[in-house]
């Protein structure tokens, strides 16, 4: 069969996958290639067992993968066969040397633009799909085009707006598609291009064009907002607790402004995920590096409130257990940086887990999806931790419950049954705020939720 247009996505993460896969859904007339250098990755795509969990996800594989959706090893065979090339590679947090801590670390990044030049014979289309400092388009370009070669590369910035856990929901009805180019006449010929593609599914008046740094930057700033938002929230909660006000109503108040809007209001135990750190971090990094001292301080304060958040919950945890955590057994309800996804980067989970075993108690952790990205994470932690897959049985024998995800499965367990297995005065701090706190101090427990007056029975 010959397909109407060949493309090729360099990167098969948590973006590149679940985007190529619907892409391919949605275009049954366009051959999709996904190619990544980890091999181990590849053949976790090409089996029944992906490498990431989504909802839907693999229905949407099964579906497509081996009539419109090819996973591969093959780099650079996937960059000479197709014209159209999306690189969802990771730009990780730098860890070492200038930037260290704050900026992005690009080297994956310029390693695909020297690929896509070293195996390019003909002309291409390249767009950003990661999250990447504004200007990255231009190292790019400069990386294609400092040979004197015939071949033509548009590079465009197109960033995924998806959320995990929703990812194949996103994909399809998406908020809005955004693309970003040159404004000569090849770029913008490239940006339709992309257009024509999106408008297979997306209703083009969700499909936005703009200038390629305006596209870039949207992106880290729509995540930036984000997060603050939920800083804000988190903020106040801690002065909620302060002062008897309960952040749940206080939330519904605000969002009821619809300046404002009900969505991204829930107070936690902190935001984690690997993009909204890294993002805000990026952002702040930029803002030094052009002189803007006093805007990279207001959004670095984003990322200070989230560290708090998270250090308060373990002191309020030590203050409401008699200021000692020794050899008292705490679990974690939850790993995942949130529900619906096996993903733990930047999970609240791992600190909270790091700051209880320091405090030398003994963490049993639980959750559907996410032990075994937990258990890499704890790898070579001191202590005493344990991976139970049963909620029942790992809160068996434990002084407190700390709910870190807010997987439904939770609302729904049998508290009584719960608190009958658990050494007494029983605990329950629920940083998600998802149980029936009422109902679970009725039954026994003492119940610290997040910005609202504990219930407690001393
Ligand atoms: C985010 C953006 O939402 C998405 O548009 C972007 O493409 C990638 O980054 P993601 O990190 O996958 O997506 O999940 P998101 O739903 O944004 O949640 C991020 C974190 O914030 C999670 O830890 C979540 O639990 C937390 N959160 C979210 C809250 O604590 N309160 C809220 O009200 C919402
Ligand atoms: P994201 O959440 O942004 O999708 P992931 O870390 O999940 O990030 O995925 C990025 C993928 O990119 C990984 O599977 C990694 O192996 C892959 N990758 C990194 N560098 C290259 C490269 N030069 N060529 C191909 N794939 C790469």
């Amino acid at each position: 069969m010959t397909f109407e247009k060949n493309i090729l996505c360099i990167g098969a993460g948590y973006v590149g996958g679940p985007t190529m896969a619907v892409l391919a859904r949605k275009c049954p007339l366009y051959r999709v290639t996904v190619v990544d250098i980890d091999p181990v990755r590849i053949a976790a795509w090409n089996s029944d067992e992906l490498p990431i969990y989504e909802p839907d996800l693999k229905e949407i594989v099964r579906a497509t993968r081996g009539k419109n959706l090819f996973f591969s090893n093959d780099i650079p065979g996937g960059i000479r066969d197709n014209d159209i090339i999306f690189v969802s590679v990771n730009t990780p947090t730098k860890t070492f040397g200038v930037g260290a801590g704050m900026a992005a670390d690009l080297q994956y990044w310029e390693k695909t633009a020297r690929q896509i030049l070293q195996h390019s014979r003909s002309s291409k289309i390249v767009i950003e799909k990661s999250t990447l400092p504004v200007k990255t388009a231009q190292a790019m370009e400069n990386i294609l085009q400092c040979t004197n070669s015939s071949i033509s590369f548009d590079v465009l910035s197109n960033p995924e707006f998806l959320a995990e856990g929703t990812a194949v929901k996103d994909l399809e009805n998406p908020d809005r598609i955004l693309i970003g180019s040159r404004e000569t006449e090849s770029g913008l010929k490239a940006r339709e291009t992309i257009e024509d593609i999106y408008a297979n599914w997306v209703p083009r008046e969700k499909i936005i064009k703009s200038n390629i740094w305006s596209s870039e930057l949207s992106k880290i700033v729509s995540n930036a907002f984000l997060a603050q938002r939920i800083s804000s929230v988190n903020a106040i909660s801690a002065l909620c607790e302060k002062t008897d006000a309960d952040i749940i109503e206080v939330a519904k108040a605000v969002g009821m402004d619809s300046r404002i809007g009900p969505k991204f209001l829930n107070a936690s135990v902190g935001f984690g995920g690997s993009c909204f750190r890294k993002d805000i971090l990026n952002l702040v990094y930029l803002c030094r590096h052009y002189g803007l001292s006093e805007v990279a301080d207001y959004w670095e304060g984003v990322v200070k409130i989230n560290q708090y958040q998270q250090e308060r919950f373990l002191l309020n945890m030590m203050t409401a257990m008699f200021n000692t955590l020794t050899d008292k057994k705490i679990c974690l309800y939850g790993f995942s940086f949130k529900a619906n996804t096996g993903d733990t980067r930047q999970s609240p989970a791992i600190f909270i887990a790091g700051r209880l075993l320091e405090e030398k108690a003994e963490v049993i952790i639980t959750d559907p999806r996410a032990l075994s990205n937990a258990r890499s994470d704890l790898a070579g932690m001191e202590g005493r931790i344990s991976f139970v897959e049963d909620p029942y049985a790992a809160a068996h024998g434990c002084h407190a419950i700390a709910v870190l995800t807010e997987w439904d499965i939770y609302r729904r367990l049998d508290f009584r049954k719960i608190f009958d297995g658990m050494i007494k005065p029983a605990s329950i701090f629920d940083g998600r705020n998802i149980l029936d706190h009422r109902q679970c101090f009725e039954i026994g427990f003492n119940v610290y939720p997040i910005g609202k007056p504990p219930l407690t029975h001393f």
